[in-house]
């Protein structure tokens, strides 16, 4: 068990179950773009470590930029999704690979890709190592590479915080409700 504020939280993924996830997600990329290459981009800052994983899996060339969105106070979505930091380069013309720690409801995402589609990049993939897909309240949204389906219960660890804080452990844990 840990503490993170107010809230106690119980190991829910190991350091294996998550290399596993993110192995295969980068399986998946280095077979779909294999000759290519591709310009990552994760969403800060919850994926630091996350991409900081999957990139070291990668066997294409990639190059990386980071954004930065806001769309959680405390323990909870705000459907209000906020770019705290855009994007310098120019994606037109280049394979873009969304990379997110998690998807909840899935607003922070559709408004990414609204934002990503009219860059008119190449193409347009999405990685996310967590899907809470009982909470998705988007349909139709590519989830190109997803790392593992987990109840909709709130989580911290492996660069997931509440509140800012609990990013630092490597394993992912679960409140305890
Ligand atoms: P939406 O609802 O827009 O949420 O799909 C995506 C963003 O919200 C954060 N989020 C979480 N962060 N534990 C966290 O630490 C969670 O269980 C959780 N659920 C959503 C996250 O920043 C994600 O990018
Ligand atoms: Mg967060």
């Amino acid at each position: 068990m840990i503490q993170v504020h107010d809230k106690q939280f119980e190991i829910y993924l190991s350091k294996a179950d998550i290399a596993a996830a993110v192995q295969q997600i980068a399986d998946g990329i280095n077979a779909d773009y294999a000759g290519e290459k591709v310009l990552l981009v994760a969403v800060l800052n919850g994926a630091f470590i996350f991409v900081a994983d999957v990139m070291r899996c990668l066997t294409i060339d990639c190059e990386i930029e980071f954004i930065k969105t806001q769309s959680y106070e405390g323990m909870h979505s705000t459907g209000n999704v906020k770019m705290l930091l855009g994007l310098e380069k120019d994606l037109k013309d280049q394979h873009i690979i969304l990379l997110e720690d998690i998807v909840d409801t899935g607003n922070t995402l559709a408004a990414l890709l609204d934002i990503f589609r009219k860059k008119q990049p190449k193409s347009l993939k999405v990685a996310t190592l967590l899907l809470k897909s009982a909470a998705l309240q988007h349909k139709n949204l590519p989830l190109d590479y997803v790392g593992i389906d987990i109840p909709n219960k709130f989580v911290v660890g492996y660069g997931l915080d509440y509140d800012g804080c609990g990013r630092q452990y490597p394993d992912i844990y679960q409140a305890v409700v």
